[in-house]
């Protein structure tokens, strides 16, 4: 139980130290990729729920998933909720938030290891690259179950496990050499940017991910590999 703080209180200070970094870091880890494969994430939730109400996007951090659903929602007066435990991130998307003018996304300091939503709240919950972060991962794809509504969405990108060998081995390097490089050149901070590589070493496989998914409960689950499996999507309606 103490670990489980201890890697909480972690990944919470992790986070507050490389917010004003965050987006930087991402474009160029990724070249930019990453909003390709955010907003293909929303674009395949939005095809199970094309007309969504009520919207929470968990671990939101600078809130890339919730401005891309308020883009392509067909729903002109969809609500997006937008939680996180690190404020110097969700100071950023706030500032994004008011720079556009947008008053359907709100933003909430909250841990996602114990949301506090009544059940059947939402029509859809997204989370991008947040899951992998938290101590009790089940529990968390439980709650999120109980928040949907009856047909609700859960959308989900994360890091995935490529399959071919040669594409794995030359992933692997990337991500566990050069990345913590990149890491310290630009955002000082070196640590940050190993620990990214090494929760992957305890992060589901696809179609593990795929499972826990349908054994919490819901009636559906299909996952999207992007770049070789380096990223993966998953898709769940309950
Ligand atoms: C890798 S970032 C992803 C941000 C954003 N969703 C994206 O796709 O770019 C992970 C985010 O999860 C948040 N996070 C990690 N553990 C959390 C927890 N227990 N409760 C709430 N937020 C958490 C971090 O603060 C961070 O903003």
């Amino acid at each position: 139980m103490i670990q489980e703080q201890e890697k909480s209180i972690y990944v919470q200070k992790m986070f507050s130290n490389i917010a004003s970094k965050y987006d930087l870091l991402n474009n160029l880890m990724t070249l930019s990729c990453h909003y390709k494969w955010k907003e293909e994430t929303i674009k395949l939730a939005l095809k199970e729920n094309e007309y969504p109400n009520d919207v929470l996007d968990i671990c939101t951090g600078t809130g890339d998933l919730a401005f891309i659903l308020n883009k392509y929602c067909l729903n002109p007066d969809v609500k997006i909720h937008c939680v996180d435990n690190c404020n110097e991130m969700l100071n950023i998307a706030k500032e994004k938030v008011q720079d556009l003018k947008i008053s359907n996304i709100t933003f909430e300091s909250m841990d996602t290891e114990n949301l506090t939503f009544k059940p059947n709240s939402f029509d859809m919950v997204t989370v991008g690259f947040g899951i992998r972060n938290l101590v009790n991962r089940e529990k968390c794809i439980k709650n999120i179950f109980s928040l949907l509504r009856d047909k609700g969405v859960f959308a989900c990108i994360d890091l995935g496990h490529p399959m071919n060998p040669i594409w794995k081995s030359i992933f692997n390097f990337y991500f566990y050499h050069l990345v913590p490089k990149l890491g310290e050149l630009f955002a000082r901070d070196k640590e940050a940017y190993t620990y990214l590589p090494n929760s992957l070493r305890s992060w589901y496989g696809q179609e593990e991910f795929k499972n826990l998914i349908l054994s919490s409960g819901f009636s559906k689950c299909y996952f999207k590999n992007i770049f070789g499996g380096v990223i993966a999507i998953h898709i769940a309606v309950k």
